[in-house]
């Protein structure tokens, strides 16, 4: 790891949030293992019963309003500040751990817990209040449109094009806490190797698309990714 990289991408997935105390989807007492993906995220299920789908989202708000950032979060915001690259940062994550870290270039692509938006005229606004059905567009003022500002399977991801083109320019590609197994981010690593990034992964064990990185280093994220960038400080032409 002698080479000085000029664009890096970070991707990150409910591993890095962690050892904030938030659950994972996947992991046995993950998300995931008590809740039915069917019934609370998927635009079907939101269309066929949107409270229950607001109370799900309404219910994580106040865990999430309150954690903090750690050592793997702050470790970004160390290698902005002092890595002389372009680096961004690109999350599965509903939580804003990564802004409350304070790293720049933050991309939800999976969307954000403290957003709300309006089906009817696309307003996007603010709030760590619980949200209803009942509940009234602030900028439309018609009422049962307001969905979580978060990605349900069956729909688009945000930023998309951005992401595409920070993907394809990156010279190197790290993935953070992410088991890899939803698309299309899990493809990411593909696309940045294609277009000749090199790639590290960082997770507590192999993950199901580990054989597309080229590095794997494997333990909790808030030890190994601050010694990563402590590693990579130290090898860059800075100054
Ligand atoms: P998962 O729960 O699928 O995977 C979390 C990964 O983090 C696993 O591979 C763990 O091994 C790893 N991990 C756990 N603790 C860690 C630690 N301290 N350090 C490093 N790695 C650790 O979560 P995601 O991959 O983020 O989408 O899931 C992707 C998407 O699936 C989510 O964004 C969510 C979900 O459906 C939506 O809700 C739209």
């Amino acid at each position: 790891m002698t080479k000085t990289y000029k664009n890096i991408v970070i991707l990150t997935g409910a591993g890095i949030s962690a050892e904030s105390g938030l659950a994972t989807f996947r992991s046995s007492d993950g998300l995931w293992n008590n809740h039915r993906v069917e019934d609370v995220a998927t635009i079907e299920a939101f269309y066929r019963n949107p409270n229950v789908v607001h109370d799900f989202y309404n219910s994580m708000r106040p865990e999430m309003q309150q954690v903090k950032p750690n050592a793997a979060h702050t470790a970004i915001t160390k290698l902005q500040q002092f890595y002389p690259a372009d680096i961004s940062v690109v999350t599965q994550n509903v939580d804003i751990l990564h802004e409350k870290a304070g790293n720049k270039n933050v991309f939800h692509i999976h969307g954000q817990i403290n957003q709300i938006v309006c089906l009817n005229c696309g307003n996007v606004f603010e709030t760590w209040n619980d949200v209803s059905a009942q509940d009234v567009c602030p900028q439309c003022h018609k009422k049962g449109y307001l969905k979580p500002n978060i990605v349900f399977f069956g729909e688009n991801l945000l930023y998309m094009n951005h992401v595409d083109s920070l993907l394809q320019s990156c010279d190197l590609f790290i993935s953070i806490g992410t088991s890899g197994v939803v698309y299309p981010a899990a493809g990411f690593v593909q696309t940045a190797k294609f277009f000749g990034a090199e790639s590290y992964e960082f997770n507590m064990e192999k993950t199901s698309n580990n054989i597309l990185f080229d590095h794997h280093i494997y333990g909790p994220a808030g030890t190994t990714f601050p010694k990563f960038v402590e590693n990579l400080l130290s090898h860059s032409d800075i100054g």
